[in-house]
């Protein structure tokens, strides 16, 4: 069952239905100031930072789910509606949402008045825009009631859900014309406000959300939406919101617009005040003058269409099946620019609260945008790197407010160093701006500890090597890129984090397959890196040690079929056929397939053969098999789910790709597709009832087959399978892949796809290349090295 449908041309998402089986969300904004928003209009907004600098406030894990958000009532006569139905939940003669590149249009229509809101975040604005035209569609003149209504966040989204002895006392508003300004704390140690206005002289307005709501309403029904009037209330401490109210008249067939801006100030310390007591409002007026008239704001609308327009037609395909055109020409991408902005910070299922930007995934991210976004793809590098340790560990988060790392979410995962390497040849093959290798970057952000970052790759190539195990494979540390497989953990107290809590690392032998089979393809890259700069002896020298953790891996890291998964604390092996659950595991299939280990001995075919066999499933690959039904100390939390979800035997959508890459890699065209096309969400559109969350964005997780409802979805948007997904299409399926000196043409196709043209911008040129698939073989004998070249040239590789 569907509950809207793809408009490409418009490049939207349509939803008809309000009554998805999720909240379908979308965010606005793409540099400081961003907006979660729902098919319902929930959401919440923040700047820059959505644990730091939370302007509006949302409760997570709700009753009802999705509850708080940009709302607009309309009371005409006794009916009181929503353009997005929700929060009244008052039954539409007519709904549509639709999620366009960094925007939402919600319509709601009901007895005759049609109110459409389209919300964006202008470029470099900090505030969103939400224009709403009203319209009277009937023959009679129509007299309605609006409110708006947004409630405040008390900055720290933390502490305001936590510190209610102070936040019922701090909240501190200002009422200017008909714009209403939040200044809680702006007093004392902070130096920005936010502020709600409209371009229409308000009728009357509530910042005391007691006196709006009631304090046994719910938003569905607050008392002054019933009563048809605001009660003027200003917010001394309690719970300050902003809510307008404008008396509207409709002639037949009239409509009006109205402009309503929501923007965040910030002041350096002399200019904070207008006089005492009074914010200078200067900076916030000229944000409201800039979408006074909806001129201005149809102008600002169509520059963000112009902005998304360039970023998009840097990679496009054409390939006659539509489900494969819309997730690469914008969605997979588009989701690949939230991940930038994101990391795993805000979405539905991540509080915002609880993670900054990761190390490993905002450098896995980078595969995703680099094409679109360079230059910042060089400043992420950089902020990243600055996070490092000397000795090339790193904090596995950092917060993008302040730019430090910090421990919040555990450290020592042994994987992270080896994914500033992978970001940062995915940079200089895209840019061939080698500059970047030359700037000076501080290790763990301190003055005076600045080395190049191409010293930063040396630390991170080292840190692998300084780590190994009993069998020359690498030390596991906290855990890899599976946070949940923590084989130093050993907990048995329930208030402890899996992340967080102390390990047992003396003596450990535990040691990870997938970082070997990582090692070995970053560490080529490095090798191919240092040669390419000269570095013959480094480049030997790293070349050398990825010959020894193959040879390594050949010897103790096959299992007769599959690559092992591990060796616990004890040196026991993890994920062979000699454990009775989690005989195998779908990480160490993935990079070490790609890393072709054992090649010579058949050995990725026959790792990818029983991935085939005993991981997939209908939806997907599964993470593991057997799941894990009891709880065992030595694996730590991946034992604690139960089976079929997340790292126990779910289907992790983030590593699925590595399995399709190592099947492009080794030349197996349709299964390569047919794994691709069970996970990608253009295809799940049909059966979104049992999927659940959002068919136009990849989620992290899909329930595996031991789970209650196989094929159910979970944690939409912000997860490293979107560049994953992106880079497993674009460079190894449609195989486009950028290089040093040339941008090669190395596909891998099923018979479905028997011809394409894709537009890829490359080095300030542009490359229209149509790969035909003549013979059916769908790879070609030696990959295609198109030159650099200036303008646009077409070219035709025949397979
Ligand atoms: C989740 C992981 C996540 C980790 C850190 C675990 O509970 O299953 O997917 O990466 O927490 O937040
Ligand atoms: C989510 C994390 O963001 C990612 O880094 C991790 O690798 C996966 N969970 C798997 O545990």
């Amino acid at each position: 069952m569907k509950f809207g449908h793809f408009d490409d041309a418009n490049r939207e998402y349509v939803i008809t239905n309000p009554r998805t089986p999720w909240p379908w969300i979308n965010y606005l904004g793409c540099e400081e100031f961003f907006s979660l928003v729902s098919n319902t209009a929930g959401g919440y907004s923040f700047y820059k930072d959505a644990k730091f600098r939370r302007i509006t406030r949302y409760r997570y894990n709700g009753v009802p789910m999705d509850a708080g958000g940009m709302y607009f009532y309309i009371k005409d006569g006794a009916t009181v509606w929503n353009p997005g139905w929700k929060p009244c939940k008052t039954e539409l003669d007519f709904y549509e949402c639709r999620h366009g590149m960094g925007y939402t249009r919600i319509t709601g229509a009901k007895d005759g008045v049609s109110a459409s809101l389209l919300m964006f975040v202008p470029l470099k604005t900090h505030a969103e825009v939400l224009k709403l035209t009203l319209r009277n569609t009937t023959k009679k003149a129509k007299r309605v009631k609006l409110f708006s209504f947004v409630e405040w966040c008390l900055w720290n989204a933390s502490t305001d859900m936590e510190n209610f002895q102070r936040n019922f006392s701090t909240g501190e508003v200002e009422i200017d014309g008909s714009t209403i300004y939040h200044k809680t704390e702006y007093k004392e140690r902070r130096n920005h406000y936010a502020f709600y206005g409209v371009n229409a002289k308000i009728d009357g307005f509530d910042t005391d959300r007691e006196t709006f709501l009631g304090l046994y309403n719910g938003f569905d029904d607050p008392d002054a939406v019933r009563a048809g009037k605001c009660a003027n209330s200003v917010a001394h401490g309690w719970s300050p919101i902003a809510a307008h109210q404008l008396d509207v008249s409709l002639r037949p067939g009239e409509s009006k617009e109205l402009v309503f801006t929501l923007g965040y100030v910030e002041l350096p310390e002399a200019e904070k005040w207008q006089r005492k007591g009074v914010v200078n409002k200067k900076p916030a007026k000229a944000i409201l003058k800039r979408f006074d008239t909806s001129a201005k704001v149809d102008r600002a609308f169509a520059q963000l269409k112009a902005y998304w327009d360039d970023l998009l037609s840097r990679y496009s395909v054409k390939s006659g099946n539509e489900r494969l055109d819309r997730m690469v020409n914008v969605w997979n991408q588009y989701q690949c620019m939230v991940t930038f902005n994101m990391s795993r910070s805000a979405s539905f299922f991540e509080s915002g609260i609880g993670r900054g930007m990761g190390f490993r995934d905002s450098n896995q991210d980078l595969v995703g945008f680099v094409h679109q976004i360079p230059d910042r793809a060089r400043e992420r590098i950089l902020d990243i790197a600055a996070t490092q340790f000397p000795d090339g560990g790193c904090y596995h988060q950092y917060q993008p407010l302040t730019k430090r790392g910090n421990n919040d979410i555990g450290g020592g995962f042994n994987d992270d160093p080896m994914w500033l390497i992978f970001g940062t040849v995915a940079y200089l093959k895209e840019t061939g701006d080698f500059s970047i290798l030359e700037e000076k970057v501080p290790f763990d952000n301190k003055k005076g500890s600045e080395v190049t970052l191409f010293e930063h790759l040396k630390v991170s190539f080292d840190h692998v090597l300084n780590n190994l195990g009993p069998h020359k494979l690498p030390l596991i540390g906290r855990a890899d890129w599976n946070d949940c497989l923590n084989l130093n953990c050993f907990s048995h107290d329930p208030n402890e984090s899996f992340q967080t809590t102390e390990n047992k690392t003396k003596g450990s032998k535990a040691e990870s397959l997938m970082i070997a089979g990582l090692f070995c393809v970053c560490g080529r890259d490095y090798a191919e890196l240092c040669a390419r700069l000269g570095r013959k002896a480094e480049s030997a020298r790293a070349a050398k040690a990825v010959a020894a953790m193959e040879k390594a891996v050949e010897k103790h890291g096959w299992d007769g079929e599959w690559y092992l998964r591990a060796y616990d604390f004890f040196g026991r092996k993890v994920g062979s056929k000699e454990n009775d659950e989690g005989k195998i595991f779908i990480e160490s299939q993935g990079w070490c397939a790609m890393a072709e280990i054992g090649k010579a001995k058949g050995m990725p075919e026959m790792a990818l053969d029983a991935t085939k066999k005993h991981l997939e499933c209908a939806h997907g690959i599964v993470l593991n098999q057997p799941a894990f039904t009891k709880y065992v100390v030595e694996y730590g939390e991946i034992s604690t789910y139960p089976a079929g979800y997340k790292e126990n035997a779910g289907i992790f959508c983030h590593n699925n790709p590595w399995i399709i890459i190592a099947e492009a890699i080794a030349g197996r065209g349709e299964d390569a597709f047919a794994h691709w096309a069970k996970i990608a969400p253009s295809y799940t559109e049909d059966r979104s009832e049992l999927h659940k969350v959002e068919p136009y964005v990849y989620c992290q997780m899909v329930a595996g087959r031991d789970a209650a409802k196989p094929g159910e979805g979970k944690n939409s948007w912000l997860t490293g399978t979107a560049a994953w997904n992106w880079y497993a299409v674009s460079e190894y399926i449609l195989g486009i892949k950028p290089d040093y000196d040339a941008l090669v043409v190395d596909p891998c196709l099923p018979k479905s796809l028997g011809r394409y043209t894709v537009t890829r911008r490359f080095r300030g040129a542009t490359y229209e290349i149509t790969v035909v698939n003549k013979s059916g073989r769908g790879k070609l004998a030696k990959p295609v090295r198109l030159p650099l070249i200036n303008g646009t040239r077409k070219f035709v590789v025949e397979i």
